[in-house]
Parts: structure tokens; sequence; C-alpha cells
């Protein structure tokens, strides 16, 4: 049984369809991410999950219980805000004690679990400090705290690091993360940041515009993108739009702009139809020579742009199209140069063919 089910779920904001029909599991023990551009309702998501919303229509379900009309207090999961608001008067140990006071537990019990959540995000030793003489990622881990020891086992995390600066941000992760596997605790994480989500989560669901888009693994959505939305916002790539010319035991041939013509593994498609090729930047080669069994491409450098360990290129093809490629930078190896001739491979394989959008494919990218 899941921990937290939720069926057919709408949510809506006078005439804003916030949320639309959304099927949505988590696991107990799971770290969930919710990716989205801002706008598709990632917070009225977790709200409807902490019991801060009630759904139009639908049913939220926690630990096989039907809670629609359950308050907040009796759900076991603790919202956590974008910025983190903890009360400026107390101290840490104040803070986080504050939760177990409230449902009124004994002293033995408040002390014990508040000492013992303070070791858990390593602030033992700075319990009587208060929140002003904090780093921002101590009043982070501080805000967990308190909600741990409320006695919540289910986290709802809203764009939890979106305050802090980027180093910070990145060791949080990877913090918050074991923390909730070494307590058993159960995740769900609502991010607009797809590094974030492809490095934290067990699994990660894509919404946009209220809906569900696609839920996977890390790995299963990087690779198996379902959707133009999907491969743009979580790794991008190149779209070429074309036509599928010829279709045979082999692949496809889709012909582009300017007479160009590109090969392709897929053979869904049928002749005649319109379609969008995806590649990604790093399935992109560069070179002086043609390789065998791969699309070549002739096409001049515009724009070298250096990406931490890798080399972006910006190309132009014969048909005025603008390509992107990344490649590793290597010791040996001298990056090529604006103005420079090169051969643009790609393997027929790497290619991912999408019907063409209804509302076109700008449109459909810059959704984000
Ligand atoms: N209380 C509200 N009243 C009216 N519209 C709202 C309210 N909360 C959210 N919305 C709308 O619902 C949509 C989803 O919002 P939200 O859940 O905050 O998205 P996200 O967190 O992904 O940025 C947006 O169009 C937003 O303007
Ligand atoms: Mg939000």
């Amino acid at each position: 049984m899941p921990l937290v089910e939720l069926v057919n779920v709408t949510k809506r904001f006078g005439k804003i369809t916030a949320l639309n029909r959304i099927n949505l599991s988590v696991e107990d023990g799971e770290y969930l991410c919710i990716l989205g551009p801002t706008g598709a309702g990632k917070t009225t998501l977790l709200r409807l999950i902490a019991g801060l919303l009630e759904p139009d229509e639908g049913e939220i379900y926690i630990d096989g219980r039907k809670v629609n009309k359950v308050p907040p207090e009796e759900r076991n999961a603790v919202y956590m805000f974008q910025n983190y608001a903890l009360f400026p008067h107390m101290n840490v140990w104040g803070n986080v004690s504050f939760g177990p006071i409230i449902k009124e537990w004994d002293q033995k019990r408040i002390n014990d679990v508040t000492s013992e959540v303070l070791e858990m995000v390593r602030l033992g030793e700075r319990k009587n400090a208060y929140p002003h003489e904090l780093s921002g990622g101590m009043q982070q881990r501080v805000a967990l705290a308190r909600g741990i020891a409320s006695g919540a086992r289910i986290l709802l995390l809203d764009e939890p690091f979106g305050a802090l600066d980027a180093r910070l941000r990145v060791n949080l992760r990877t913090q918050l993360k074991s923390l909730v596997k070494d307590q058993r605790l159960t995740a769900i994480h609502v991010t607009h940041d797809q590094e974030e989500a492809l490095m934290v989560s067990d699994r990660i669901a894509i919404l946009r515009g209220g809906r569900i888009e696609q839920v996977g693994s890390p790995q299963e959505i990087y690779t198996n993108p379902k959707s133009i939305f999907t491969i743009s916002f979580v790794g991008g790539a190149n779209f070429f739009e074309g036509v599928v010319s010829r279709v045979n035991k082999f692949g496809s041939e889709i012909e582009l702009r300017g007479g160009l013509r590109i090969h392709v593994s897929d053979r869904s498609r049928n002749v005649g139809e319109r379609v969008v090729v995806a590649v990604r930047r790093e399935h992109i080669s560069l070179g002086k020579s043609r390789r065998r069994g791969f699309n070549n491409l002739l096409g001049e450098i515009e724009d070298v742009m250096f990406v931490g360990g890798s080399m972006e290129y910006m190309i132009k093809l014969e048909n005025d199209m603008t390509l992107f490629s990344r490649t590793l930078l290597k010791g040996s190896s001298t990056p090529l140069r604006r103005g420079e001739i090169v051969i643009i491979s790609f393997h027929p394989g790497e290619c991912r063919v999408f019907e063409y959008p209804r509302r076109g494919l700008l449109k459909e990218i810059e959704a984000i």
C-alpha cells in the first residue's frame, strides 16, 4: 500500500485549474521530487497533501485512510515552505521542542526527542543559539528538525533550498537525502531545478500546467523522455523540425528545412508526417571526417563556451539552423575555434522522434 496516494485530484482557484486529475502514489520511505516550472501547481499539490487546501474533486489517502477532511496536524506530514519560518524570539531548542510541547508530551519525552532530533541534524551544540546567529543552512536544518520532532514521517519540502547559495544547496541536498533515508522518512520535494531533482530523487514526477507529464526514476526520465517538454526541461536538446520522407527496415529518413536529410532508427511514423527530432547536445560530435553509420552534416562554429568540465559549441548548419554540441574537455585536446568548418555527426539511434506539437514547437518549449 502506498503511503500517500492521490486519485483524480483536481483543484481550482476561480477559473484557474491549478491541478487537473492528478494520480500519484508515493511509497513509504521514498524520496520523490515534483519537478516543474513556476505556476505548474507544485505548491498547490503539497498544500493539498499537507491538508492546508481541500481538493475540489478526487481523493487523497495517507496510510490507506482517506484524509480529504482530516486536519493538517493529524496527517503525519509537515509542510516546509519556501522561506522556512523559525520563531525569531526562540532559540534552537525552543523552536525544535515547540511541536512536542504543544502536543503536551511529558517533559522527559520532550527532552529526549528534541535532543535526538538535534543530533540528527548535527546541531546539538547550537541548541542555545537564536535563528539570527545561525547561517542559512543551519536555519534550514533547525526548521527540518522542528518538523521531524513534531512526529511527522512525511516531509513536504517546497523548494527547500531556494533561498540558499549554490554551494550550500548542493551540500544540503545530499545531507537531506541521507537524513530521510537513515530515519526512514518519506519526502515529497518540490523544485523547478532539474539538476536538483536528478541528483536526489528515487523518482521524479514532471508536473506541467496542472498535469503530470511523466513519472519515473531520474535515469528513466533522462534517457526515455516521453515528450518534447520533458526532454527540453530535463537536460535540454536540439530540435529538428521535418517531414518523414521514407521508412524502411533500418529506420526512417526525415527531410529538414533546406532539403537536408537525416536518418533516425525510429520507424513508428508514416511518410508525410510532420515531426520533431530531438538530439541531446552530448550526442552530437564534431570532427573533420565523416563517421560511418552516422548522420553527417556540415556546419560552421559560431560560438565556443566553456561550461565547467566541458565545451559547448554553437554551430550553424547549411540550412541556417543552429545546433549545440557538448563535449567533455580532455587534457590533450585543443578546443575548436569560432569560424572553423566542421562535420557534425550523430547516431540515428540517439534521435528521438516526436509528433509535431499542435501549437507549434516554440510554444511547446517556451511553456517552461
Ligand atoms: N490561492 C490562490 N488563488 C488563486 N490562484 C492561485 C492560488 N494559489 C495558486 N494559484 C494559481 O494556481 C497555479 C499553480 O500555482 P502554484 O501551485 O503556486 O504553482 P508552483 O508552486 O508550481 O509555482 C498558478 O496559476 C497560480 O497562479
Ligand atoms: Mg511554488
